[in-house]
């Protein structure tokens, strides 16, 4: 039922306001989290004060070294206000949380990486690649939780180097390459057992707009025979019938290992094992 040019006129106004009020809040919940590390930081420090004669400087840098890491990636995002001129996924923030890192953004990446099941899907001897990466925490934390080889690619230059000093403060740069380039332009050596296309498929930024059969088909062409590529939707494509009619037309490529429900119902996440060609 289409609304009253009237109805409209009010609702414009209160959903440009609803929008500042959003940026509000992320702003404020940013500066809260930074906070949170700084009083962290604080209490460490004190328990160095106390045990000063066991404590030595390596000893506790997950925490002490955390804030040259976040001035970092605060470094990186005054970058991405100032230069990128693409669209900035949550409000300039990461789309992409880690909280093993105290890393502020939209979504966690460890609690994403179980509801998803990727610790008994993720073998050691996997290489996986990731693609519209973000910051490519899933890559490293996959990376970091099962010991395999991992892979994250993303147009967005300000993201990846975030991950990548992420990897560093891990020392996990042996293992994880995050790097910054355009998903059509990607032309690995070598063929991954696991690929992640997670709300990647098509992009808010518009930097991807491709049938989604194609995106398929291209992840298909990396891939080793028998290779799982797990999948998440856009909330858009629940219920989209355009949508589950291009999954059908890949039952051809992959066989379908389960669909699951995700994020209160508003996600679909898929496992599709590639079929040889
Ligand atoms: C909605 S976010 C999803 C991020 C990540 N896959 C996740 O689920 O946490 C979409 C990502 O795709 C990236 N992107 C957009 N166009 C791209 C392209 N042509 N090639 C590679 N990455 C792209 C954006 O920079 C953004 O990080």
């Amino acid at each position: 039922m289409s609304s009253s040019p009237q109805i409209a006129y009010i609702r414009r106004p209160l959903s440009a306001l609803k929008q500042v009020a959003r940026h509000v809040m992320v702003a404020v919940a940013s500066w809260l989290h930074r906070l949170g590390v700084f009083f962290l930081v604080s209490a460490r420090r004190l328990v160095r004060l106390t045990e000063r004669h066991t404590i030595d400087t390596t000893s506790d840098r997950f925490v002490m070294e955390l804030p040259e890491l976040h001035r970092k990636i605060r470094r990186e995002l005054a970058m991405q206000r100032r230069d990128y001129d693409s669209y900035s996924y949550f409000h300039g923030y990461p789309y992409q949380a880690l909280a093993i890192l105290d890393v502020f953004g939209e979504r966690g990446t460890e609690e994403r990486f179980d509801a998803y099941g990727l610790a008994d899907l993720v073998r050691p001897e996997d290489r996986l690649l990731d693609i519209g990466c973000n910051c490519g925490f899933m890559a490293l934390y996959a990376a970091f939780r099962t010991g395999c080889r991992a892979d994250g690619i993303d147009i967005n230059p300000y993201m990846i180097r975030i991950g990548q000093h992420c990897t560093e403060f891990l020392q996990l740069q042996d293992r994880v390459k995050l790097v910054a380039q355009p998903f059509q332009d990607y032309r690995p050596a070598q063929v991954y057992t696991v690929v992640l296309s997670f709300a990647t498929h098509w992009t808010d930024d518009r930097n991807y707009r491709v049938r989604l059969q194609d995106h398929l088909l291209r992840i298909h062409g990396m891939m080793a025979n028998g290779g799982l590529l797990v999948f998440e939707s856009h909330s858009a494509d629940v219920g989209n019938a355009e949508f589950y009619a291009a999954l059908e037309e890949m039952r051809a490529h992959f066989s379908w290992e389960g669909r699951r429900l995700m994020a209160k119902g508003t996600r679909e996440l898929y496992l599709m094992r590639r079929l040889a060609a």
